[in-house]
């Protein structure tokens, strides 16, 4: 259970968020992102590849937009302790299919410093995957380190942290149906 909650705040262990991204305009945008999935990817039978856990409500929902032919699997990929990236990334569970030749669309909650993902992507090409795409619910370019295009972005945000909608702080948050950003 979260701490408190308040009208305009909520205090999850020692922090306090306020509302930033309302479960209408993350709805609308999803659809949005499912979309063009469709128009992009309808006849390439995708293989979605869901980085955990951050990523699971976001996955849920775009993915149930998505009615084509396609293959769904999950991958966890750590490198965040608390608040910091550190600049580590480690496979903790890795996919159990073949990407050889596929055209993938990796699922992310946020390209943050984009460490995780810069990683990740080479090891995918390394694997043979045709063709990469990337979604990501939301981005905070002045943190980015790294050139990496997110081909279907649902938005781009302040560079401050930000929980719910699958994001923690240190676990707590993820069942939050909008986003929060640290006051
Ligand atoms: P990156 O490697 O710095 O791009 O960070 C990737 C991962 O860090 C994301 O998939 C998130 O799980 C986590 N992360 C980055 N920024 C935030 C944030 O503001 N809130 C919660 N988690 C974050």
């Amino acid at each position: 259970m979260i701490d408190q909650v308040g009208q305009d705040e909520v205090v999850v262990h020692d922090k306090t968020f306020v509302p930033y991204i309302s479960p209408e305009e993350i709805d609308k945008r999803v659809k949005e992102l499912g979309a063009a999935i469709v128009r992009d990817c309808g006849d390439k039978q995708p293989l979605f590849i869901v980085v955990l856990n951050g990523a699971f409500m976001f996955a849920s929902d775009l993915i149930k937009e998505v009615p084509i032919d396609c293959q769904v699997t999950f991958t966890k990929l750590a490198s965040y302790q608390g608040q910091k990236s550190t600049g580590v990334v480690r496979e903790v569970a890795a996919i159990d299919i073949d990407v050889k030749d596929r055209t993938v669309i990796v699922v992310e909650d946020i390209v943050d410093t984009g460490n995780t993902l810069h990683h990740y992507l080479k090891d995918l090409k390394s694997r043979g995957a045709k063709e990469i795409k990337i979604a990501s619910l939301l981005n905070k370019p002045e943190a980015l380190q790294h050139s990496i295009t997110i081909d279907y972005l649902g938005f781009k945000i302040d560079n401050k942290f930000v929980i719910g909608y699958g994001l923690d702080y240190d676990y707590k948050g993820r069942n939050f149906k909008g986003i929060y950003q640290l006051k």
